[in-house]
C-alpha cells in the first residue's frame, strides 16, 4: 500500500509518517529529510539547495524526482509513505508515472488540514531528536525529560534552520501556490480522504487508521 500524507508545514505529516512506520512497517519517503541529510553531508546538491530551503522555497522539481525515483528502485516492492512528496502537480505526474512503471499504485491520498494560526505555533515550537528523528514541540509535545530523547535518550536535540517565522510564512505561500492544486488532482481522480490534523496527536493517528483499515 502506497499512501501520500498532503498538507502545510507543520500539518504532523513527519509525526504521521513516524506511527505508521512503527505500526505498519512501511517506508517514510520524506523529500525533507533527504535534502536535509545531502545539505548536512556537505554534497555538492546539499550545498545547492541549502540557501533555498532555510528561505522556505521549494527546490526543483528534478531534483526532488531523482531522489524519489531512487529510493523507489532500491525498495520496489515495499509500501510507501510519501511525506512532503509530490508538492508540485509535475511532482505528482512523474510520482504517477514512477509507480506505474513499478506496476504499483497509490492507495489513498491524506489530506491533513490544519489553520494557519495552528501551525505557526508548531513550527516555532518544534524540536526534533539529531539520532533518531524522534519529532518533539515545546508545549503539545515535550520530552519527559528535559532535552533527552524518550525514544533513544539521546541528548542531540535539534532545530530546523527553516523554523522560524519568515522562513514559514514563504513556506506556506510555496504551500498554496504550488502544492495547494495537488487537493483538487487527487480529489479528481478519486484518492483524497481529508482529515482534522487539528486534533491531539494520537486522535489523527486513529483517523488515519479508519481511513487506511
Ligand atoms: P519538509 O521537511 O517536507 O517540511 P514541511 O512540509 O514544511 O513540513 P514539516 O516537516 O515542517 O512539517 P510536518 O507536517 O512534517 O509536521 P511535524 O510532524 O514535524 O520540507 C522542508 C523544505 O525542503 C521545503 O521548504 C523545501 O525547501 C524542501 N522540500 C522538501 N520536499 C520538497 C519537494 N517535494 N519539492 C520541493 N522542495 C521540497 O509536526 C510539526 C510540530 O507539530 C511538531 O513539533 C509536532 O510535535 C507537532 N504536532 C504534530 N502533530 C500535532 C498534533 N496533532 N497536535 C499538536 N501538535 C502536533
Ligand atoms: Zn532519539
Amino acid at each position: 500500500m502506497n499512501i501520500i500524507l498532503l498538507g502545510p508545514p507543520g500539518a504532523g505529516k513527519g509525526t504521521q509518517a513516524r506511527h505508521l512506520v512503527e505500526t505498519r512497517g512501511m517506508i517514510q519517503l520524506s523529500t525533507g529529510d533527504m535534502l536535509r541529510e545531502a545539505k548536512s553531508s556537505g554534497t555538492e546538491m546539499g550545498l545547492k539547495v541549502a540557501a533555498i530551503m532555510d528561505a522556505g522555497k521549494l527546490v526543483t522539481d528534478e531534483i526532488v524526482i531523482g531522489l524519489i525515483e531512487e529510493k523507489l528502485a532500491a525498495e520496489p516492492g515495499a509500501g510507501f509513505i510519501f511525506d512532503g512528496f509530490p508538492r508540485t502537480l509535475a511532482q505528482a505526474d512523474a510520482l504517477a508515472a514512477l509507480l506505474a512503471k513499478l506496476g504499483q499504485s497509490l492507495h489513498t491520498v491524506i489530506e491533513m488540514r490544519v489553520d494557519d494560526e495552528a501551525l505557526v505555533k508548531r513550527i516555532t515550537g518544534r524540536f526534533t531528536c539529531g539520532d533518531c528523528g524522534e519529532v518533539y514541540h515545546d508545549e503539545t509535545k515535550p520530552t519527559a525529560e528535559a532535552d533527552k530523547c524518550d525514544h533513544c535518550g539521546s541528548t542531540n536535540m535539534v532545530r530546523r534552520a527553516d523554523d522560524n517565522e519568515d522562513s514559514l510564512r514563504t513556506r506556506l505561500m510555496e504551500y498554496y501556490k504550488k502544492t495547494s492544486p495537488l487537493i483538487g488532482y487527487y480529489y479528481a481522480k478519486g484518492d483524497l480522504r481529508p482529515v482534522n490534523g487539528l486534533a491531539d496527536i494520537s486522535e489523527v493517528q486513529n483517523s488515519i487508521k479508519a481511513i487506511l483499515g
